[in-house]
């Protein structure tokens, strides 16, 4: 950790609205991170723009200039190496990670899902997925996990979870946006949480 902030990696693939929210959490001058590098899989992903918007350093890996993982996770190794990292911040990323490239990250790797885990998690569960699940189980909360990564998809340790009511009517739509709203808050939360605790044990 440089001068005692926890710098971040933040890794997207799309809007970005997760990265937005740390971005605007790194703006307080006391918040305890800084993001040093966002890394893209995809070219037009906007979360690019708002990294650029914010003069951080804005990267595209595109997993389709590879052939197989192990390369793109290559690509993506040498990259982080060239920046400041304490933890990778999985925001909106939508590539499966191997326990090769995890396993060189240990407890440094965080993401962030639209569910309550460990239910409506895993392989498949991603996006709008997991909202039309939770309809049609006719559960009566959601929320969000940020949890560690580990190789098994979405069944790393909760760091911190958000519950939001399903209201009655709800679509896909309206539940999406009420999670991703209680992701905003969390995910700068449990960042702040994982800084804080490392300042201690430094
Ligand atoms: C979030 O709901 C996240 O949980 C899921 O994809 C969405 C990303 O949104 N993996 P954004 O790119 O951060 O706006």
């Amino acid at each position: 950790m440089s001068d005692q902030k926890l710098n971040l990696a933040v890794l997207i693939s799309g809007g970005g609205s997760n990265l937005q929210a740390l971005i605007d959490a790194c703006a307080d001058p006391a918040y305890p991170a800084q993001i040093s590098v966002v890394i893209s899989n995809r070219p037009e992903a906007y979360g690019l723009e708002r990294a650029r918007a914010a003069s951080i350093p804005a990267i595209c890996i595109d997993h389709k200039d590879y052939q197989g993982r192990a390369a793109f996770e290559d690509a993506l190794q040498a990259e982080l190496k060239k920046h400041p990292v304490d933890l990778i911040c999985l925001a909106g990323f939508m590539r499966i990670l191997t326990a090769d490239f995890i396993n060189h990250w240990p407890n440094q790797i965080i993401n962030t899902h639209p569910a309550l885990l460990p239910k409506f998690g895993g392989e498949g569960m991603y996006g709008e997925h997991v909202h039309a699940a939770v309809l049609a189980a006719g559960e009566r909360e959601s929320g969000a996990s940020i949890h560690y990564v580990i190789p098994e998809v979405d069944q790393g340790p909760l760091i911190l979870q958000g519950a939001v009511p399903v209201e009655p009517g709800d679509t896909v739509e309206t539940l999406a946006k009420r999670v991703l709203a209680e992701e905003h808050r969390l995910y700068p939360a449990a960042v702040a949480q994982i800084a804080n605790e490392r300042q201690k044990q430094a």
